[in-house]
């Protein structure tokens, strides 16, 4: 190889590295999906911090923080989550509806704690966003890819 052509090689190899860097951050980027799901686990946590030493000066607080994970959940109901969209067709239906199914019975329970925070029945919320939690684990158990 002669000596002209070694700069070229390297800046070659920048170049392949830098592509597919980009190209690794587009495929890992949130999807729509993913982001009202972050948007959830925000006021989820600290909702939790609150719950673990409530505060009746902060009870609009905890009710708006509440109202963030429904209004997060009711949008992602109306996505298709990522396993499901790979699928074929009638299995996709048939997912997108049990889906759709687990996230309904989901804001009827977040329903319940808005009420047990609008009553400032705080030990009642505290059971309610425990079952949060397990309808979460169950919910990305059958309907989160890998
Ligand atoms: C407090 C409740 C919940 C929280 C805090 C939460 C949080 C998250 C987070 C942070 C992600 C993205 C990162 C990751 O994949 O780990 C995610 C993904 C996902 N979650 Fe949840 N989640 C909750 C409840 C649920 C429920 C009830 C369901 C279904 C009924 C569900 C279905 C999914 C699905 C399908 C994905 C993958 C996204 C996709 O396929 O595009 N989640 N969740």
């Amino acid at each position: 190889m002669n000596t002209a052509s070694k700069p070229r090689l390297v800046h070659s190899a920048i170049l392949m590295l830098v592509l597919s860097l980009f190209t690794l951050s587009v495929a890992r980027a949130d999807s729509p999906l993913e982001k009202h799901m972050e948007h959830m686990k925000k006021a989820y946590k600290e909702l939790s911090l609150g719950l673990e030493n409530p505060q009746e000066s902060n009870q609009a607080a905890y009710v708006t923080l509440a109202e963030t994970i429904k209004s997060s959940a009711l949008q992602a109901r109306d996505l298709v989550p990522e396993l499901a969209a790979k699928l074929p067709p009638d299995q996709k239906a048939t997912m997108v509806k049990s889906y759709r199914d687990a996230m309904d019975d989901f804001v009827v329970s977040v329903d319940g704690l808005i009420k047990n925070l609008k009553d400032g029945k705080w030990d009642e919320a505290r059971k309610d966003a425990a079952n949060l939690k397990n309808e979460m684990r169950d919910g990305h158990r059958e309907f989160r890819r890998e």
